[in-house]
C-alpha cells in the first residue's frame, strides 16, 4: 500500500538524526531525506513535499545553501530551519532564512515543538497564492478509494486526521459504502501500519463462538479445545483491531469487550493468566447505535469507549459526480480478470449509469458492472447488460424526442457493431453516407481513437 496520508516531509541535512526521523514518522510524516542539491534534483515528481526542514547547523557551506535556493523558493513547501544561533549565521544563510522560511529553531530545540511547527509551515504554504487550489485538488486518497466529490474529499481528510491519533474510531455508514476500506486506510496511515490489522466481523461469527474468537482459549477450556488458541484481540498485539458490525455484537460479548477496553488486559477462556494487549480499536457499523442503546441492545458505556473519534461514510447517492469515476475504476479491475476483451461502456451505458438513482451501496454498482462484463456482446457494455433502463426509455417524453433518441441509439449501436466502418453502418441502417454524416453531426457523435481501439463518443 502506498503512503497516502503520510504527508511528505523533506529533511535536508548532512547527517540524519534517527530520533528526529522516528518522531516525524510517529507524527504522520513520510520522510524524504536529502543531503545535497543533487539528491534534491533526483526527487521523483510524485514526492511533492509539503513541508521541509533544513538543518543549517549540520554544517552546510554557503555554496551548499545557495544551491538549495530553487527548492526553498517553491511556494508549496513550508520551510523550517534548524540553526546553531542567529549570531553565527553567515550572510547567505541570513538572506535565505529571511526570504523563504516560515520559522527557525536554534539548537538545542524541543523536537515536539519542531514537529508542530512543520505542521504549521505546511498550513502556511497552502495559504500562499496559487497553492491552496492545487493542494486541495490533489488531496491524497487512500488506495482503492475512488472519489473527487466534496463528500469524499471531506472523508479523505477525516481519515487523514484520525490516522494521526491512537484513540478508538467509530466508522458509521450505510451498507456497502466503504467502511472496511476506510478502516484499512486508517490503519495503513497510522503509526501502527507495520503491525497486524486484525478484523472481526461481529455479525458473521455465531454469538456462542464470538467470545472464544475474541479472547482465545486454553487447552481443555471446552469440549473440542484440544490446544491453546490465541484470540483475535491478542493476534492484533501492537496493531489495530477492527470490530466490524459492532452494532450486532451480543450483549455478553459487549460486557467482556468493555472490560478489556477499560483494563487493556484479557484472559483466554479457561485460563487464569491476565495478558496485557496494546491495540488500537477501529469499529464500524451500519446500525443506528443511538437507537440500539435506547432499545438496550447496545451498552452506552461501550459506545462512549468506542466512539472517541467518528468517521461517516457518505452513501453513493451523495457522490453522484463520482459515479462514472467509480464505474470506470471497477471496470478496470474486472477487465484484468475477464477471459474476454472488454472494450468499455457504450455512451448509452454511461448515460444510464449517470441517470440511475443509486441508493447508497457501492457494492450494487460493482455487481452490476461484473454482471454486465460477463453478459455484454463484443466487449461493449450496454444499458441492458447493466440491467438499467436505457436513457432512451426513461428520458424523453414527446414522440419527437422518443424518435430522436431511438435514432441516435440505433446509430451508436450500429457504429459499435461495425467497429465504426461508416459504409457498413450506412448500409445496415439503409441510409446514404451523407445522411449518416449529417445525423452524426446533429447528434454530436464522432468517432475517435481511444485506448482500446476505435470507440464512438459523444462530442
Ligand atoms: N470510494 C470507493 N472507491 C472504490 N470502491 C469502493 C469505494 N467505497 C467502497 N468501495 C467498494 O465497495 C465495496 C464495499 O466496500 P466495504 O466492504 O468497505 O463497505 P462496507 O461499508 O464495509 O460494507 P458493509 O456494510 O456491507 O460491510 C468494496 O468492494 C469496496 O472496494
Ligand atoms: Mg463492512
Amino acid at each position: 500500500m502506498t503512503a497516502y496520508v503520510n504527508r511528505p516531509l523533506l529533511y535536508v541535512s548532512q547527517h540524519h538524526d534517527a530520533m528526529l526521523c522516528r518522531l516525524f514518522s510517529q507524527r504522520g510524516w513520510k520522510l524524504i531525506f536529502a543531503s545535497n542539491a543533487r539528491d534534491l534534483g533526483a526527487l521523483p515528481a510524485s514526492s511533492q513535499p509539503l513541508a521541509a526542514l533544513l538543518d543549517v547547523h549540520s554544517g552546510f557551506s554557503d555554496e551548499d545553501l545557495e544551491s538549495f535556493e530553487p527548492w526553498l523558493a517553491q511556494p508549496h513547501i513550508g520551510w523550517i530551519g534548524a540553526i546553531t544561533s542567529r549570531d553565527a549565521l553567515s550572510d547567505a544563510a541570513r538572506r535565505l532564512l529571511g526570504l523563504y522560511f516560515v520559522d527557525y529553531y536554534t539548537t538545542p530545540f524541543d523536537p515536539g515543538d519542531l514537529a508542530r511547527s512543520l505542521g504549521h509551515a505546511m498550513g502556511m504554504a497552502q495559504l500562499r497564492p496559487g497553492v491552496a487550489r492545487a493542494t486541495a485538488q490533489g488531496t491524497s486518497r487512500p488506495d482503492g478509494m475512488i472519489g473527487n466529490c466534496s463528500a469524499m474529499q471531506t472523508l479523505f481528510r477525516g481519515i487523514e486526521k484520525v490516522s494521526r491519533w491512537d484513540t478508538p474510531v467509530l466508522i458509521s455508514g450505510e451498507s456497502g459504502t466503504g467502511k472496511e476500506l476506510a478502516a484499512h486506510a486508517i490503519h495503513h496511515a497510522s503509526a501502527r501500519a507495520q503491525k497486524p490489522f486484525v478484523a472481526v466481523n461481529c455479525a458473521a461469527i455465531p454469538p456462542t463462538l464470538l467470545m472464544s474468537e475474541l479472547f482465545g482459549y486454553e487447552r481443555g477450556a471446552f469440549t473440542g479445545a484440544t490446544k491453546r488458541k490465541p484470540g483475535r484481540i491478542e493476534m492484533a498485539q501492537g496493531g489495530t483491531l477492527f470490530l466490524d458490525e459492532i452494532g450486532d455484537m451480543p450483549l455478553e460479548s459487549q460486557t467482556s469487550l468493555l472490560r478489556f477496553l477499560e483494563t487493556g488486559r484479557i484472559e483466554r477462556l479457561g485460563g487464569t493468566e491476565s495478558i496485557n494487549v496494546d491495540v488500537r480499536i477501529i469499529s464500524a457499523t451500519h446500525v443506528d447505535l443511538d437507537a440500539a442503546i435506547a432499545a438496550e441492545r447496545f451498552r452506552g458505556d461501550l459506545y462512549h469507549r468506542l466512539c472517541v473519534l467518528r468517521i461517516k461514510q457518505p452513501p453513493l447517492r451523495e457522490r453522484s459526480s463520482d459515479i462514472l469515476l467509480i464505474a470506470e475504476h471497477v471496470l478496470d479491475g474486472v477487465r484484468k480478470q475477464s477471459p474476454d476483451k472488454i472494450r468499455g461502456f457504450s455512451p448509452m451505458a454511461l448515460r444510464a449509469i449517470q441517470q440511475h438513482t443509486w441508493p447508497g451501496n457501492v457494492r450494487e454498482l460493482i455487481n452490476r458492472i461484473r454482471h454486465a462484463a460477463a453478459m455484454c456482446e463484443a466487449g461493449v457494455i450496454q444499458p441492458a447488460d447493466l440491467e438499467l433502463a436505457s436513457p432512451v426509455e426513461c428520458a424523453p417524453s414527446t414522440l419527437a424526442a422518443i424518435r430522436e433518441a431511438a435514432e441516435q441509439n440505433a446509430i451508436i449501436e450500429a457504429l459499435q457493431r461495425h467497429h465504426e466502418r461508416l459504409i457498413d453502418v450506412a448500409a445496415e441502417l439503409g441510409i446514404s453516407r451523407v445522411t449518416l454524416f449529417r445525423l452524426m453531426r446533429d447528434y454530436k457523435l464522432q468517432v475517435k481513437k481511444g485506448d482500446l481501439g476505435l470507440v464512438c463518443v459523444q462530442g
